[in-house]
C-alpha cells in the first residue's frame, strides 16, 4: 500500500511541479518482507558508512549470447567448439551508450560518478555513503546481525530506481541479497564441517574407507600417461579465505602419488585482494589442490585462484569477481572447479540471473565451470523435520554451470544421502536436459513436487563422483566427505580430456552440459541411494538421469571416444 501511495504522489508531483528534480516516478526493483531467518535488524546503518554499489546494466544482446552458447556447446552443431574471443563476448554484453548515459546522468544528479567494473562495462560501481545510497535508491540500509555467527552486514529490505531507468538497470548490489559473510559461513564450505570420518573409519585400508588418487584413477579409468600440455589449464577457485598449502600438497603427493615428482605444484592467481597464505592453509584449499594435482600430475598446470573481498565480503560479490577475472583474461584456464555453494534463497531472481549470465559468458568463451551440488541434501542445512520447500544450491543450479553431486562406496557407488540436488527456484529447464528430467519426473510419486520444488525448472546435479572417505593432508592425513571432493575429481578429468584434445589440434570441450547429456553412456549410471529430508524421501537415484546423481560417474575411456579422440 505504501508503495502505491508513493507512486501516485510522485506522479502527481511530476505533473504539478516545474522542477525536474521531482519529475521521476520510481520502480521497486526488489523488496523482501523480512531478512532471511537467522538475521535480525539491529537498527539503521551509520549514515557515513561507505558502500561500494554495483549496478548491473541491461546488456545489448542476452538472447544472442545464449543462442551462441548452445550453438558452440552442442555436439553436432556447425559451430560446435568455435568458442568466442574476449572481444566477441564483450560485444554481446556491452550495454548501449544510451543506457550508460542514462545511468550516469542519474548518478550525476546525486553528485555521484561511476566506474566500469566488468570487462564489457555492463557492471558499473559507485562508492557512496549509506546516506547517499538511501536517497539514490529510496532504500533504508540497516545493520543486520547474523544470529548464528554474530557477524553484521549492511543491507536494505527494499530498493528502487527511477521508473524510466528500468530498461537500463537489471540489479543493484549489495541491496536485498543476504549472504552470510564468507568468513564465518559454514554452509559455504562444502566439506569442512564433515571432516570427521576418521572416527568411523575402519582400519581396513581399501578404497571403500580410504579413497586415494590411486582409487579414483582406477574407478574412473583415468590415464596417467597423457603428455604435458601447457595450453590446457585447470583453475581452482578459493573463496572464504581458503588458502592452499604447497607443503601439504608435497606431503600428499609423496604419500599418494609417489610416481609424480613431489615438486609438482600449482601457481596462484590473486583476484580482488585475495591472498594465498602459506602459514594458514584451509581444508577446502588443500582438498581442491591435492585432488587436482594428485589426479593430473604434471599433465596440466593447475592455477589456484584466491578471491578476496575488495569487491564485497560475501560469496555473491566474490562470484562476479572471479567471473570477471576470467572474462578479462584473453587466455584463461579452460576448466574452473568451484567447491562452494549457498542456497539460492539468499538472493533474488535478478541477482541470480545476473551472476548466471556471467557463467553464460564463460561458456561462450569455452570455459567449463564445475560447481559442487552441496552437502546438505534437499534440506540444505535447515532442520530436516521442519522444512517443506527443498533448498536449492547456487551456483550449481545455474544452467550454464555443470553441477557435481556425490556418491559413496557400497561395492558399486551409490548416491550419497546428503548430496545437494533438486530444481532451481529461478531458471527454466534448459533444452539439453529437458527430456531426461521429464523421464525422471515420471518416476516420482503423484504430485510429489507440490510445495517441495518447481518441476518446470533447471534440475541438478548433472553428474557425480565419489564424496566419502576422501584422503587429504592437512598437516596430518585425514579423510573428508563432501561434494567438495567430487568437484575437483570431475574437473581434473575434463582438464585431462582438454589436454588430449588440444594436443590433437581440437577445441577444448567448453561448456559441458550439452555434451554430457548427449553422451550418457560415457558415465556409470548410479541407480541406488536417496537423500531424504524435509519430511520427505528426497530424490531416489534411478535408471537414467536423476536429481541426485545426474547421469552418473565419469568413465574416462568412454568420454575420450565421445570427445572424438
Ligand atoms: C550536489 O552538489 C551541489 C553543489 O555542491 C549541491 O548544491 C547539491 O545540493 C548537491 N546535490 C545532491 C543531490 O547532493
Ligand atoms: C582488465 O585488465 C586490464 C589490464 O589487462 C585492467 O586494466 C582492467 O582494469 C581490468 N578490468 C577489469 C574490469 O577487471
Ligand atoms: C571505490 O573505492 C575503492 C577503494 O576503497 C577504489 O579502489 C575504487 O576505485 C573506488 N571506486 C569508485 C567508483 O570510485
Ligand atoms: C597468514 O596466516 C598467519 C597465521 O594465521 C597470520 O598470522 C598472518 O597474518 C596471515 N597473513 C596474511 C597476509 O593474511
Ligand atoms: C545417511 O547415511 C548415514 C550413514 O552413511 C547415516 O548415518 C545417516 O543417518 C543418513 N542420513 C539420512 C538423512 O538418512
Ligand atoms: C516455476 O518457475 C518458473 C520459471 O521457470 C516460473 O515462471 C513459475 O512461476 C514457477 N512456478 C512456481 C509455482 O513458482
Ligand atoms: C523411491 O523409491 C522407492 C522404492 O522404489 C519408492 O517406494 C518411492 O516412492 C520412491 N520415492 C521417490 C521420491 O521417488
Ligand atoms: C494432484 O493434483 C491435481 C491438481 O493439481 C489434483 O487434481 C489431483 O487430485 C492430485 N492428485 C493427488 C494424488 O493428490
Amino acid at each position: 500500500m505504501m508503495v502505491k501511495l508513493g507512486l501516485v504522489l510522485a506522479a502527481l508531483l511530476s505533473g504539478a511541479s516545474a522542477s525536474p528534480h521531482h519529475a521521476r516516478s520510481t520502480h521497486v526493483l526488489h523488496r523482501r518482507d523480512a531478512p532471511p531467518s537467522g538475521f535480525v535488524n539491529s537498527g539503521a546503518a551509520p549514515d557515513d558508512h561507505v558502500i561500494n554499489l554495483k549496478l548491473a546494466l541491461v546488456q545489448s544482446d542476452v538472447s544472442g549470447l545464449e543462442q551462441k552458447v548452445y550453438a558452440l556447446s552442442t555436439p553436432g552443431n556447425a559451430e560446435y567448439g568455435q568458442h568466442l574471443s574476449k572481444e566477441e563476448v564483450e560485444e554481446l554484453v556491452v550495454p548501449s551508450s544510451e543506457s550508460v548515459s542514462a545511468v550516469n546522468d542519474w548518478l550525476a544528479s546525486h553528485n555521484l560518478t561511476s566506474q566500469v567494473s566488468s570487462p564489457a562495462g555492463d557492471v558499473r560501481s559507485v562508492n557512496l555513503t549509506v546516506k547517499q545510497a538511501n536517497a539514490l535508491l529510496d532504500a533504508s540500509y540497516s545493520t543486520f546481525t547474523n544470529q548464528k555467527t554474530g557477524s553484521t552486514t549492511i543491507r536494505t529490505l527494499s530498493y528502487s530506481i527511477p521508473a524510466d531507468l528500468r530498461p537500463h538497470i537489471n540489479v543493484a548490489y549489495p541491496t536485498t541479497q543476504f549472504p552470510p559473510t564468507s568468513v564465518s559461513s559454514q554452509s559455504l564450505l562444502a566439506s569442512s564441517s564433515r571432516i570427521n570420518d576418521n572416527i568411523a573409519r575402519a582400519l581396513l585400508d581399501s578404497c571403500a574407507t580410504s579413497f586415494t588418487p590411486a582409487c579414483a584413477l582406477e574407478l574412473y579409468s583415468i590415464p596417467t600417461n597423457v603428455p604435458f600440455q601447457s595450453d590446457s589449464r585447470l583453475g581452482i577457485a578459493g573463496f572464504s579465505d581458503q588458502s592452499a598449502g604447497a607443503a601439504d600438497l608435497k606431503a600428499f603427493l609423496e604419500k599418494y602419488r609417489p610416481d609424480v615428482p613431489d615438486s609438482t605444484t600449482f601457481t596462484s592467481e590473486l583476484v580482488a585482494g585475495g591472498v594465498n597464505n602459506q602459514s594458514n592453509p584451509g581444508v577446502e584449499g588443500n582438498l581442491d589442490t591435492q585432488w587436482s594435482v594428485g589426479l593430473i600430475g604434471q599433465t596440466v598446470p593447475v592455477v589456484f585462484v584466491a578471491v578476496g573481498d575488495d569487491d564485497g565480503d560475501d560469496f555473491f560479490s566474490q562470484l562476479p569477481a572471479i567471473i570477471n577475472a576470467f572474462l578479462n583474461d584473453t587466455n584463461p584456464p579452460q576448466v574452473l572447479s568451484m567447491s562452494y555453494s549457498l542456497p539460492d534463497s539468499f538472493i533474488d531472481q535478478a541477482t541470480a540471473s545476473s551472476i548466471c549470465n556471467g557463467f553464460a559468458q564463460l561458456a561462450a568463451r569455452g570455459i567449463s565451470v564445475l560447481a559442487a551440488s552441496g552437502d546438505y541434501g534437499v534440506d540444505g542445512g535447515e532442520d530436516p523435520t521442519q522444512c517443506h520447500e527443498f533448498q536449492v544450491e547456487f551456483p550449481a543450479s545455474c544452467p550454464y554451470v555443470t553441477a557435481v553431486g556425490g556418491t559413496i562406496s557400497q561395492g558399486p557407488e551409490v548416491a550419497w544421502n546428503s548430496s545437494g540436488s533438486g530444481f532451481s527456484s529461478y531458471f527454466p529447464v534448459p533444452s539439453y536436459q529437458a527430456a531426461d528430467v521429464a523421464a525422471f519426473l515420471k518416476t516420482l510419486p503423484a504430485n510429489y513436487s507440490t510445495g517441495h520444488f518447481n518441476a518446470s525448472n533447471r534440475a541438478f546435479p548433472d553428474l557425480s563422483a565419489r564424496a566419502d572417505f576422501v584422503e587429504i593432508v592437512e598437516g596430518e592425513s585425514q579423510t573428508g566427505t563432501g561434494t567438495s571432493s567430487s568437484t575437483p575429481i570431475v574437473a581434473s578429468i575434463f582438464a585431462l580430456l582438454n589436454a588430449e584434445l588440444i594436443a590433437a589440434g581440437k577445441s577444448p570441450l567448453g561448456f559441458l552440459n550439452p555434451f554430457i547429456y548427449a553422451n550418457k553412456d560415457a558415465f556409470t549410471d548410479i541407480v541406488a541411494g536417496a537423500n531424504p529430508g524435509c519430511n520427505s524421501e528426497g530424490f531416489n537415484a534411478t535408471q537414467g538421469w536423476d536429481a541426485i546423481s545426474g547421469v552418473g560417474t565419469p568413465i574416462y575411456t568412454k568420454l575420450r571416444t565421445a570427445a572424438g579422440l
